[in-house]
């Protein structure tokens, strides 16, 4: 996903822009470019690759001395990975970045090149810029230059905006995030509050159809020509947070940290900070989510229907989104997003609400167009999650959906202390289970040179292990898949080797002895079985990690961690980009 930092004010912006970008990286990109700006002219320099080649060029190439700037990492959407495109783009005197996609790009640069206008480059972004300085030279007026570019365009943007002959930076959003960062006498713009925590923990939230002005003496927020009045935000984030300290990645980091944000979380439900929905008020519950969102989904589906006896059907947000949706008068519709920018989520949210359905978010990013759509929202507080692949968002997603079951059989059955003493000491179980890094270290030495990694597990083992498997294929590109136990024999079984690794998930007691004989079929057949379990008293196979037996409104909770901890090490032993895998992006804003 593409990132944008931009900054006016006294200090030099071509440092605070290249370290914004940094902050960013962990979205993903292949390319990235800066715009300087200063009374006498505007500069672009552009490198495709990491930052560091920007910041060479930018040595080279003799940058201008500026008071703002604009910058970007691009994550190639329209057209190849080329410094040509590149952003910033510029088009006579408007140069912008942007974040999204515009859906009427080509139709609308078809009829500009009848019009006699030419392009260098073949991106949607630029496309914005010939418009726009099209209606700036027409009016004078860039107001109106912007709004009847926006006017026209369809699609999702977050644009910011430098215009050579204003001293001043603009910008816009519609479905694509972007921040007004407030610092004392200097004003930023950035993709999110990670990349300027380190000049100011103050922020505004730009809604559609707002145009922002950014100048030396301040911010202004326009809609239909009128001054909004905006609330300067705080974040309770830190410039820690979103540093690796003494871990050698976030994602090590973020598991880490997983008993700290579960306390941090199970407090705020315990303290009734958190307001829980009662989900018996339903007749129908639909889960909506992408990747290991939905997989955190499929565990609260076996826990919902199982314990509270209500009907769950999780679906992934990209094919919600377009199929044909029975609604009850009484569904509830419960989004999980970490980001809360998921193109598809996002798009699943406003068809529920299309609908007349009520929606509910699980939500980390509380700026989020998610956080700020959902009829409720309820915050896990994960804080920042850097790395891609996710790991203590995922987990307390589970814990959230753990937390409305139990809230919900609360309603009925009245509070059971004995659940409530349990869950609390979660976290000494997950610092003990991430204590046990030689075991993981173990395994993964045993795995890491394999091309194939299976998965198995019966109900919500089989819902933990989807979640172990992407883990896998995200961060150590193993081809990996999560099946079924009772399905391997009805065909995916003739695919075992001598060797092949299995991992069986086995910790609901009611069908572990289905698993088992699922385990002996692979391993009679070659496998090298691993076996997650809660009962130590199971016949031994490979190798085994015990997890310690808790309730079941909280077993997966325990299985999480391990999985996560062994994908790390294995893709550590393959030598991968672990923090920002190739192919990969922290949201996924475009569909
Ligand atoms: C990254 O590790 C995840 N595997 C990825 O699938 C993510 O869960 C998915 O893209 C949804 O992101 P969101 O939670 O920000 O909506």
């Amino acid at each position: 996903m593409c990132g944008i930092v931009g900054y006016i004010g006294r200090s030099n912006p071509q440092e605070i822009l290249i370290k914004g970008l940094k902050k960013l990286e962990y979205r993903g990109y292949d390319s990235a470019g800066i715009a300087l700006r200063n009374e006498k002219n505007v500069q672009v320099i552009k490198s495709v690759g990491k930052i560091n080649s920007l910041e060479e060029k930018l040595s080279t190439e003799n940058s201008i001395k500026a008071n703002m700037g604009i910058a970007h990492t691009r994550w190639a959407t329209h057209g190849k990975v080329t410094t040509l495109n590149a952003h910033p783009h510029q088009a006579g005197k408007i140069t912008l970045v942007h974040n999204g996609i515009i859906e009427n790009a080509n139709e609308l640069r078809e009829s500009l090149t009848k019009e006699g206008f030419s392009f260098y480059s073949d991106t949607d972004t630029e496309v914005i810029a010939v418009i726009m300085n099209k209606f700036y030279e027409e009016s004078k007026n860039i107001f109106k230059a912007i709004s009847k570019t926006l006017d026209i365009l369809k699609g999702s943007y977050a644009l910011g905006i430098l215009v050579s002959d204003i001293d001043k930076i603009y910008a816009v959003r519609k479905n694509s995030p972007l921040i007004v960062g407030v610092g004392k006498e200097e004003y930023f713009i950035a993709s999110d509050i990670s990349a300027i925590i380190d000049y100011t923990n103050k922020y505004i939230l730009l809604e559609e159809d707002e145009i922002c002005e950014l100048s030396f003496t301040g911010v202004n927020v326009f809609k239909n020509g009128l001054v909004v009045n905006k609330e300067i935000k705080t974040t309770d984030l830190i410039g820690e947070d979103v540093s690796k300290g003494n871990y050698e990645h976030f994602m090590l980091k973020e598991i880490m940290e997983e008993p700290v944000v579960f306390e941090r979380t199970l407090q705020k439900y315990f303290d009734n900070e958190l307001e829980l929905i009662d989900l018996s008020l339903f007749d129908e519950i639909h889960i909506v989510a992408c990747g290991s969102a939905m997989y955190a989904g499929m565990i609260g589906k076996n826990l919902i229907e199982e314990m509270a006896s209500i009907k769950v059907d999780v679906e992934c947000a990209s094919e919600y989104r377009y199929k044909k949706i029975f609604y009850k008068p009484k569904t509830l519709v419960i989004l999980i997003s970490q980001s809360g920018e998921t193109a598809d989520t996002i798009a699943a949210l406003r068809k529920a609400k299309e609908n007349g359905v009520l929606t509910l978010a699980i939500v980390n990013v509380k700026t989020s167009t998610i956080a700020r759509e959902a009829d409720y929202k309820l915050f896990i507080e994960a804080g920042v999650e850097v790395a891609v692949a996710t790991t203590k968002a995922y987990l307390l997603q589970v814990l959230m959906l753990s937390l409305l079951t139990i809230n919900t059989i609360s309603k009925k059955q009245g509070s059971n202390l004995e659940i409530a003493d349990e869950i609390r000491k979660i976290p000494d179980f997950l610092r003990k289970l991430l204590a046990e890094k030689e075991q993981y270290k173990k395994i993964a030495e045993a795995i890491c040179k394999k091309e194939d990694i299976f998965f198995i597990g019966r109900g919500i083992d089989y819902a933990i292990s989807l979640e172990g498997s992407l883990k896998l294929k995200e961060v150590a590109y193993i081809h990996s898949e999560a099946y079924q136990a009772g399905e391997l024999k009805h065909g995916t079984i003739s695919l075992i080797e001598e060797d092949m690794p299995v991992f069986a998930v086995i910790t609901d007691d009611e069908i572990k002895d289905k698993t088992l004989s699922n385990v002996i079929e692979v391993k009679s057949r070659g496998a090298k079985v691993i076996v997650l379990t809660n009962d130590s008293s199971l016949e031994k196979f490979d190798y085994e990690i015990i997890i310690p037996k808790v309730n079941k409104l909280f077993q997966s909770l325990l299985v999480v961690p391990v999985m996560q901890l062994i994908a790390y090490y294995t893709a550590y032993l393959r030598g991968c980009e672990i923090d920002k895998p190739k192919n990969l992006a922290k949201s996924v804003t475009v569909e």
